[in-house]
């Protein structure tokens, strides 16, 4: 109940402090914004198994209770197809929504806060292409008391606000670095997360035992418990084709992060020189010994 009234009081300075929209606007390309979409695992939490892309719906259970997925095609009235770009982007970068609302955190926008502008555009370009579905919304199963006012207390306290460039790095690691923390969002999946639903950056990568989405890998590059016996080649083909070098496949979340859900983009349409950039990367981030059962 503590936590529940930080959050209460935190949730009155938000009101007060959200951000003013800061102007992405104009058109992007939308063949490139497939290609951020791709990095971005085709934003499948928003697509049902059978389609179509981007429709929304899709059940994603925390210990906070049971969140649906939105609809974030062009259909005018179940979608986001009449929201300026300034709103689209409030919601993927800040977590605001068109009346002014907090998202629920489920929606990795702290993670999309430090995306480029350039991909933001491109990105909103892309989903402006969506065919329209007219899937309609459904409401958030919450088992918190006031959870707007929750959502906003966690905002304040857990995202502030991050500075995010005008272009991407354009190569090497620190492209890598980017895109892993704010496109692919690896750690969304592969990051323990405290009491609150806060990512862990003490054992970042370092995978989960008993998450919502069960177990996850360690992706360090811990030679024991992690991956650093993989080379960057093995890295690339699992996000390519999503085989392991012991010949297995990834299944579940990670399959439909790589092959796309229902024909939507996955990081299998990456260009090479991203994953390559990706692979580089994670062969930088420390090594946290911690073993996730088979
Ligand atoms: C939506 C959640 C999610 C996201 C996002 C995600 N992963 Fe995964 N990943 C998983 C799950 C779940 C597994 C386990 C799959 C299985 O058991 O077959 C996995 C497995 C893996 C494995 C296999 C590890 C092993 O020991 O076999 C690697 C490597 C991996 N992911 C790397 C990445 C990288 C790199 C990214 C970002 C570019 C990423 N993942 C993004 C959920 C995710």
């Amino acid at each position: 109940m503590k936590a529940l009234g930080i959050l209460a009081m935190a949730a009155f300075v938000a009101v007060a402090c959200t951000p003013e929209a800061p102007d992405v606007g104009g058109t992007g390309d939308a063949v490139r914004g497939k290609e951020v979409a791709a990095i971005a695992g085709g934003c499948g939490c928003h697509t049902p198994e059978n389609g179509p892309v981007g429709a929304g719906g899709v059940e994603i259970e925390t210990p906070f209770g049971v969140f649906y997925s939105t609809n974030i095609t062009s259909d005018s009235t179940a979608g986001i197809g009449d929201w300026s770009d300034a709103e689209i982007e409030g919601a993927l970068r800040r977590g605001v929504l068109r009346d002014g609302s907090v998202e629920a955190p489920v929606m990795p926008y702290p993670l999309y806060g430090g995306m480029a502008d350039e991909d933001v555009r491109d990105l909103i370009a892309w989903l402006r292409r969506l065919p329209a579905s007219a899937t309609k919304n459904r409401l958030h199963e919450v088992s918190l008391p006031l959870p707007r006012l929750a959502f906003w207390g966690w905002r304040t306290l857990f995202a502030p606000t991050v500075a995010a460039p005008a272009k991407a790095p354009a190569s090497g690691v620190e492209r890598g670095e980017y895109l892993v923390h704010r496109v692919a969002i690896c750690g969304d999946c592969h990051t323990p997360r405290n009491a609150f639903g806060v990512s862990d950056a003490s054992n970042y990568l370092a995978g989960v035992n008993d998450g919502p989405i069960g177990k996850v890998p360690n992706i360090t590059p811990d030679p024991a418990t992690g991956v650093g016996e993989w080379d960057e080649a093995d890295m690339i083909s699992l996000l390519q084709d999503g085989m392991q070098p012991d010949l297995d496949n990834v299944q579940g979340k990670m399959g439909d992060v790589v092959d796309g859900v229902a024909g939507g983009p996955g990081y299998f349409e990456a260009r090479d020189s991203d994953l390559k950039a990706i692979a580089e990367y994670l062969k930088t981030v420390p090594a946290i010994s911690h073993r996730v059962a088979d």
